[in-house]
């Protein structure tokens, strides 16, 4: 089974333009409790290298691209994010990383749960520990 799960958000855009309406549970598959955004990455410049015990999000890259590694500990699978009508589930206990960030990325990303240091997992050799158990 894969472990790339995205969702296809529905344009309401016009003439005018477009636009894209996320809720809760409905858009996205869980109750937004945070939103933060990434941008201005520096060119080269890697991210993320952590998984969440409990965080569930759905990263959206708004303008630009880059490219998300997520892994299972088992498993391994790259997706690109280049389009504002595509969302990246990314479930708890995967960990991953984002590279290849356009200068004018703008990462979105929805999260499950307020920030919370004690959730993370930065240690890959912990991350496979916990995610064989
Ligand atoms: P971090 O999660 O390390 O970024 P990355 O996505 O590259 O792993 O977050 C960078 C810093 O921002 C870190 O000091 C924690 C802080 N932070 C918050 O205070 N609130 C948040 O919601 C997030 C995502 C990060």
């Amino acid at each position: 089974m894969s472990l790339i799960k995205t969702i296809s958000f529905k344009p309401l855009g016009d003439e005018r333009g477009s636009l894209v309406a996320l809720e809760n549970n409905k858009s996205v598959p869980f109750d937004i409790k945070r939103v933060y955004y990434i941008f201005g990455t520096k060119e080269g410049v890697s991210r993320g290298f952590h998984a969440h015990r409990n965080l569930k999000q759905v990263a959206v890259c708004v303008t630009g691209s880059c490219r998300f590694v997520l892994d299972n500990g088992k498993q391994k699978e790259e997706i690109i994010l280049d389009s504002p009508l595509k969302g990246l589930v990314i479930g708890k206990m995967i960990w991953h990383e984002m590279y290849d960030f356009s200068g004018d990325c703008v990462l979105l990303l929805l999260a499950s749960e307020y920030y919370d240091e004690a959730d993370y997992i930065r240690d890959y050799q912990k991350f496979l520990k916990a995610a064989v158990k």
